[in-house]
């Protein structure tokens, strides 16, 4: 007995039909096979089991399918979505191996190869060659101590018997800050230190004091605007002459080597009485006046036998009351030296501006030893 068909109705929609669930999976499979890395494979995924893929959108009809034709057309539809989703696992299990391979070939490193490192520097001989100094100092017990680059003009000049008046103001040519009334300037030279310590402690002292100083001076191979001092003060009861000749003997020697002593001549420094220059035997000739090659004269110190080397003297008293030192009882001696000259000597360093211009071959040539 024939009745009207109310089990089945028969308009399927198309992508729900055999075929073309077949297609479809035939399709992604090949496309899966084919992909050649795993970035092709996210695309092969995306175009082909993805939420637009043609397997997703039959999977999504299923649901408008009279109930009789669902399980069917589920099962071959979760059977096409299961091979491709195998398909796809199995693809990329392969791929992400052979990627991790290529990886280990492609990024292995060859430490034998020569590097194109940027060569380290080297520490600025100014640096190094202020340490020795302190060193030297330090080894016979004194201490360091150091003051302000932008100093006050009474430390820098008036505690130093340089009062407003006194000629000798104009022998340093000053930086003043703006404006000039207020008294602040760039240290001219490291003697300001001297005053400090004295202001802040008590005798017996003995202090070494390295630091940068500044005067308008021109810029060429003997002067520069910044350069470097080194100041020594030893304060204490029956200090003389003697012991500053001693003293600066035995740091001739220790910079520059056995038989390098010093001479003093007489000179003028306001803050000290008496005051002297102090000359270095050529450390080159050794006091002959000749080059090594005979006759000529040697060309370190021009035939003199002798280096300017700084200034020196005994403390004025006016100095150790003006820093309220009490100078009936202490007496004390000071000397003052140039460190880029003194550098410049001992590294047979021609241009000063070497040390200045922050030249890395310059630096690296003198490593950082400084013996
Ligand atoms: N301050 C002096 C200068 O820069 C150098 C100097 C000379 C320092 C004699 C001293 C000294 O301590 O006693 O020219």
């Amino acid at each position: 007995m024939s009745g009207p068909n109310t089990d089945y109705d028969p308009v399927e929609v198309t992508p729900l039909q055999a075929d073309e669930v077949a297609a479809a999976r035939e399709a992604g499979i090949a496309a899966v096979l084919a992909a050649r890395d795993l970035d092709e494979l996210k695309q092969v995924r995306l175009e082909h089991a993805g939420d637009r893929s043609a397997l997703a959108l039959a999977n999504r009809e299923i649901g408008a399918l009279p109930p009789q034709a669902r399980k069917e057309a589920g099962q071959r539809i979760g059977q096409a979505r299961g091979a491709l989703a195998q398909a796809l696992a199995e693809r990329q299990a392969v791929l992400e191996v052979e990627h991790e391979e290529r990886m280990l070939v492609e990024e292995t490193v060859d430490v034998t190869l020569p590097t194109d490192r940027v060569p380290v520097g080297a520490r600025h001989p100014i640096t190094t060659g202020s340490e020795l100094i302190a060193d030297i100092f330090v080894a016979m017990g004194w201490e360091v101590a150091e003051g302000p680059v932008i100093e006050a003009e009474w430390l820098n000049f008036d505690a130093l018997n340089l009062g407003p008046d006194h000629p000798a103001r104009t022998m340093q040519d000053t930086f003043w800050t703006d404006p000039q009334d207020q008294g602040i300037v760039l240290r001219t030279h490291t003697s300001p230190v001297q005053a400090r310590t004295m202001l802040t402690r008590t005798p017996p002292i003995y202090v070494v004091c390295p630091g940068r100083v500044f005067r308008t001076d021109e810029y060429d191979a003997t002067h520069s605007p910044v350069f470097h001092q080194v100041e020594g003060l030893a304060i204490d009861e029956g200090i003389s002459m003697a012991h500053l000749k001693g003293t600066l003997d035995h740091f001739a020697t220790a910079m520059f080597g056995e038989g390098i002593t010093t001479r003093f001549r007489p000179s003028y420094f306001p803050f000290t009485e008496p005051s002297a220059e102090v000359d270095l035997v050529c450390f080159v000739c050794r006091g002959s006046g000749l080059a090594v090659d005979g006759g000529q004269p040697c060309r370190t110190c021009r035939g003199e036998g002798w280096i300017e080397w700084g200034g020196c003297g005994v403390v004025n008293p006016r100095v150790l009351q003006a820093c309220g030192v009490d100078s009936e009882r202490y007496s004390g001696f000071a000397f003052g030296m140039g460190i880029d000259r003194t550098l410049m000597f001992r590294h047979g360093i021609e241009d000063l501006r070497a040390l200045f211009e922050g030249d890395v071959r310059f630096t690296t040539a003198f490593g950082s030893d400084i013996s």
